[in-house]
C-alpha cells in the first residue's frame, strides 16, 4: 500500500489476547484482533485517525446512528501467503464503495490516505492475527456511525470512522438451501439498495428468519415492484449456470457492486466461459430447474467467498439443485482463493501487499 503523510496515533495493546483464541474454531466476527481504528469527524473536518486497543467505546443515547440508522460499512479480507507476506483484495473498490454508501447516506467522504494509513498500521500491528492456509483470514470491517447527539430527524454533523478487523474462515460451512422472495423486499427503485448501508442487512432479518423457520437458510431478494427477477441474496451476490452459462443480474439502485460478483464476472471472460449479465426471470430459473437445465446457484461475497446452493423454495415448492462435475462454483473458488492467497499469477493486479 502506498505511504502517506498522514500517520494515525497509536496505541499499542500492552497483552494481546491471540493465545486465548482457538483458531481452529472460529465462529464469523465473534472474535477480535488486539487493535481498532476510529477517525471522528468534527466541525467539518476528519481528525487525526487513533489506533488503539480493540474494546469498548462510549457514545451518548441520542446519537443519530441509534435513531435514524445514518451508518455503512464495508467487507475487506486479509491472507496470508506461505512466505508470510499478508494481501488485501482489491481494497481500492472497498475503499470507493464506502464512501458511495456515505455519499447516499449523507455521510461524509473519508480521505483515502487516511483510510490506507490507518489499515496499513493495524495490519502491521496485528499481523500475527492473519493466519495461513486455505479458507483463513482476516475479516476487515470498516464502517461509518453518526455520533452527533439529538434525536432531531436530520443528518449528522459529527460522525466517527472505524476500522475493526475479526480472524476469518468460512462464513457458510455448507451449501445453504434458500428461498426466492414473494412477498418481502429487499431494497426499492431509488433507494439504498447499492449502498452498503447498516439498514439494508438489518431489515433482512425478520424475513430471514421465517426462512430459517422452515428450514432454509437464506432468501434470494427479488424485485420490489414485481417480484419477477432475482436480484441479490442476504448476505451476498448470486450466480446461475444454466447449461454452460453463467447468469448473474447487473447492477442498479437496489443491487450491491460486489467486489467478489465484479472478480468473478471477469474470471468467467478469462476463461472463455459464457457470462450473461442480465435480468434474471424467476420464471427462467424455476423452468431450468424442472427441465434439468439449471446446473448451479451459487452465491458471491467477500464473507461468504464462494457458497454452493443445493436447492431453493418457490411458490411452497423446493427443488433441489443437482450435484455436477467441475461446478462453476468450486471453480471460481479455487481461482480466487489462489490468487488471494499469492499462489498463482495476478494477471489483473488484485492483490495489494499489505
Ligand atoms: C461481506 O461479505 O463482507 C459482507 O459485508 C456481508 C455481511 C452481511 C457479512
Amino acid at each position: 500500500m502506498n505511504n502517506t503523510d498522514i500517520q494515525p496515533d497509536i496505541t499499542e495493546i500492552k497483552n494481546s489476547r491471540i493465545d486465548q483464541v482457538d483458531f481452529s474454531n472460529l465462529q464469523f466476527g465473534k472474535v477480535n484482533a488486539d487493535h481498532m481504528m476510529y477517525c471522528d469527524y468534527i466541525d467539518g473536518e476528519w481528525q487525526t485517525p487513533k489506533i488503539v486497543p480493540y474494546g469498548p467505546m462510549e457514545i451518548e443515547p441520542s446519537a443519530k446512528v441509534f435513531h435514524y440508522g445514518q451508518a455503512v460499512f464495508e467487507g475487506m479480507k486479509a491472507f496470508k501467503d506461505e512466505n508470510d507476506q499478508v494481501w488485501l483484495f482489491r481494497p481500492e473498490q472497498n475503499f470507493e464503495r464506502i464512501n458511495k454508501s456515505s455519499k447516499r447516506l449523507a455521510i461524509p467522504e473519508f480521505p483515502e490516505d487516511y483510510f490506507f494509513a490507518s489499515l496499513k498500521k493495524l495490519l502491521e500491528l496485528d499481523k500475527d492475527w492473519v493466519k495461513k492456509g486455505e479458507g483463513n483470514s482476516l475479516y476487515i470491517r470498516p464502517f461509518v456511525i453518526a455520533t452527533e447527539n439529538g434525536v432531531s430527524a436530520s443528518e449528522s454533523d459529527r460522525y466517527r470512522f472505524m476500522i475493526i478487523t475479526c480472524p476469518a474462515q468460512a462464513y457458510y460451512n455448507k451449501p445453504i438451501k434458500v428461498i426466492f422472495a414473494q412477498e418481502y423486499s429487499r431494497a426499492a427503485d431509488g433507494g439504498v439498495g447499492y449502498a452498503k448501508a447498516a439498514g439494508n442487512y438489518g431489515a433482512q432479518f425478520y424475513p430471514t428468519k421465517l426462512a430459517k423457520a422452515k428450514g432454509l437458510d437464506q432468501i434470494i431478494w427479488t424485485d420490489a415492484s414485481s417480484h419477477e427477477y432475482l436480484e441479490e441474496a442476504g448476505t451476498m451476490n448470486i450466480f446461475f449456470r444454466v447449461g454452460d452459462k453463467l447468469l448473474t443480474a447487473p447492477t442498479n439502485d437496489r443491487i450491491l457492486d460486489g467486489v467478489t460478483r465484479k472478480s468473478i464476472i471477469q474470471l468467467a471472460k478469462d476463461n472463455d466461459i459464457e457470462v450473461v449479465v442480465e435480468k434474471v426471470s424467476v420464471k427462467e430459473i424455476v423452468n431450468a430447474a424442472k427441465s434439468g437445465e439449471l446446473k448451479e446457484i451459487f452465491g458471491a461475497g467477500t464473507a461468504a467467498t464462494v457458497v454452493r446452493v443445493e436447492g431453493f423454495e418457490y411458490d411452497d415448492v423446493y427443488h433441489d439443485l443437482p450435484i455436477v462435475d467441475e461446478p462453476y462454483g468450486t471453480f471460481f473458488k479455487k481461482s480466487l482463493q489462489d490468487i488471494q492467497y499469492n499462489r498463482v499469477e495476478d494477471p489483473h493486479g488484485w492483490t495489494v501487499k499489505a
